[in-house]
């Protein structure tokens, strides 16, 4: 990893009086905004920074990925979103994300056959889809199962062991599509069915999906396209929620499997990786363009908790690159269905223009993003809807993994451990039981709510 460049300028700390009490070096990347190292920070002045959800936070230095939000630009390793989406495939794109480079003609071909030997799961770990009700949610499933992947491959978890990473990173990429369609198949009492080495990546998750033993399934080049665009759009995105989770459980020295089944929780949220899934649901429930106006009004209102699912996005105040990607992937998939006229594909463009005319939007630079239309091209697909997220994180594996590589081969890494403003209790003496009165007791003192804002001090 190549030290950060140290630009030609420091950030001066002053007291109130003006006085100067200690310098930050300033560093700046290749591309982006520069930082202000502030490691130091608590030691040379005593105070620390405060950013509870990091937004002007940046958690390491990384050479993956580079996202600039005004522009709508999204690099992997250089390479622009739409160009890797038009003409890479999923596992060339892996590649890149984890070494650095696209892979030449012999390097992908050892890197699928790696991947391809390791898409079948241990036989034993079949028999935990048997202890799952049939309506568990698919990724409850996936945390679970990649989680206890560990217990079947404690050879490949030490990681500071360069082939035992390399082996489990092999095996995350190549078994979470076959975890994944597992769990479709036992939520719908069909048997499990194994990967085919003579099919590609993409084509051999279509086949364990939908394929069933009494007869030969043939995967439809433009489904097993459309999946091949979805998992490179969504196969790296910088430090979102769940790759932050991947390297700060990484960051503790646990396995490769517990750090991606933690990214696999937190990429289920419906903030997250769960907006596809809350997009489809979000369109069922407005159903017709007459209803449009009246859920635009419930996203404005602050004390409806409903938010236009597939809006908005922390990073992007423009259109979101992977959004212009998945809906020119949305109209190729549903002109092959014949659902050109699909009620909820013209639903979610008519939804896309009112909101974009409305200046609540506009003002807060509320975009679609990747999840807005990649729901849409599921469903022509035929995957059922809870699937959705799953299909999020077998995309997200690689850049999870790269992410994780990363961290652990960058010399100035340690555990994560943020710092807090604490706004409890000051230091107060034991109360024996026979004096103390219960919290509902309205004349006890009631339990201080956390201040919405912390108080300001000084003037
Ligand atoms: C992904 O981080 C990543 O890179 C994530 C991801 C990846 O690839 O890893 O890109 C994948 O998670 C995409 C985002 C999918 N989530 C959704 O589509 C859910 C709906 N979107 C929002 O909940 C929201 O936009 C977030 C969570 C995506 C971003 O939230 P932020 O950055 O915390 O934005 P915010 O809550 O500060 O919003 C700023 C303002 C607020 O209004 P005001 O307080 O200024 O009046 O915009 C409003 C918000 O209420 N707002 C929305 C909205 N999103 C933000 N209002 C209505 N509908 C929305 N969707």
């Amino acid at each position: 990893m190549s030290q950060n460049a140290q630009a030609d300028k420091k950030f001066r700390l002053a007291d109130d009086g003006g006085q100067l009490i200690g310098e930050l070096p300033v560093f700046k990347g290749t591309l982006g905004f520069e930082v202000v190292d502030v490691r130091q920070l608590l030691d040379k002045s005593g105070y620390c920074t405060f950013d509870p959800s990091f937004g002007s936070t940046a958690s390491c230095r990384s050479t993956i990925t580079f996202i600039d939000g005004d522009k709508g630009i999204l690099l992997h390793r250089g390479y622009p979103i739409d160009q890797l989406a038009e003409k890479a495939t999923y596992l060339e794109v892996a590649f890149l994300l984890l070494f650095g480079e696209l892979p030449s003609a012999s390097e992908l071909a050892q890197f699928t056959k790696d991947i391809t030997y390791h898409t079948m799961v241990h036989e034993q770990l079949t028999r935990f889809y048997a202890g799952f009700p049939r309506e568990a949610h698919p990724m409850a499933i996936l945390s679970a199962v990649v989680s206890a992947l560990s217990a079947f491959y404690p050879d490949s978890t030490d990681i500071f062991d360069p082939q035992q990473r390399l082996i489990s990173i092999h095996r995350l990429i190549a078994k979470m599509p076959t975890i994944a369609a597992m769990a479709y198949k036992n939520s719908v009492g069909q048997p499990f069915i194994y990967p085919q080495n003579h099919l590609d990546y993409s084509a051999n998750f279509l086949n364990m999906m939908f394929a069933v033993p009494p007869e030969p399934y043939k995967v439809n080049p433009v489904f097993a396209r459309a999946i091949n665009a979805l998992l490179i759009v969504q196969a790296d995105h910088e430090q979102n929620a769940s790759t932050s989770t991947v390297r700060m459980v990484g960051s503790t020295r646990a396995n490769p499997f517990a750090s991606v089944s933690a990214g696999i929780a937190a990429l289920w949220g419906p903030l997250h990786g769960g907006a596809n899934e809350a997009v489809l649901d979000m369109l069922e429930q407005i159903g017709d363009k007459k209803n449009i106006p009246d859920f635009i009004k419930r996203a404005k209102d602050k004390n409806d908790s409903f938010r236009l699912m597939g809006f908005g996005h922390r990073v992007y105040k423009s259109y979101d690159p992977r959004a212009r990607v998945m809906q020119k992937i949305c109209e190729e998939v549903l002109h092959e269905v014949g659902a050109d006229n699909d009620p909820l594909l013209k639903l979610a463009r008519e939804l896309e223009r009112v909101a974009l005319a409305d200046e609540y939007f506009v003002d807060r630079k509320l975009y679609p993003n990747v999840d807005f239309y990649s729901g849409i091209v599921q469903r022509a697909i035929g995957i059922p809807v809870k699937m959705f997220t799953a299909l999020f994180a077998i995309a997200r594996t690689a850049g999870w993994l790269a992410q994780w590589k990363e961290m652990i081969e960058d010399p100035d890494q340690r555990i994560a451990r943020p710092r807090q403003l604490y706004c409890g209790e000051d230091t107060r003496e034991y109360v024996p039981l026979d004096k103390r009165r219960s919290m509902t007791d309205t004349s006890a003192t009631v339990h201080k709510p956390m201040p919405s804002e912390p108080a300001i001090v000084g003037g």
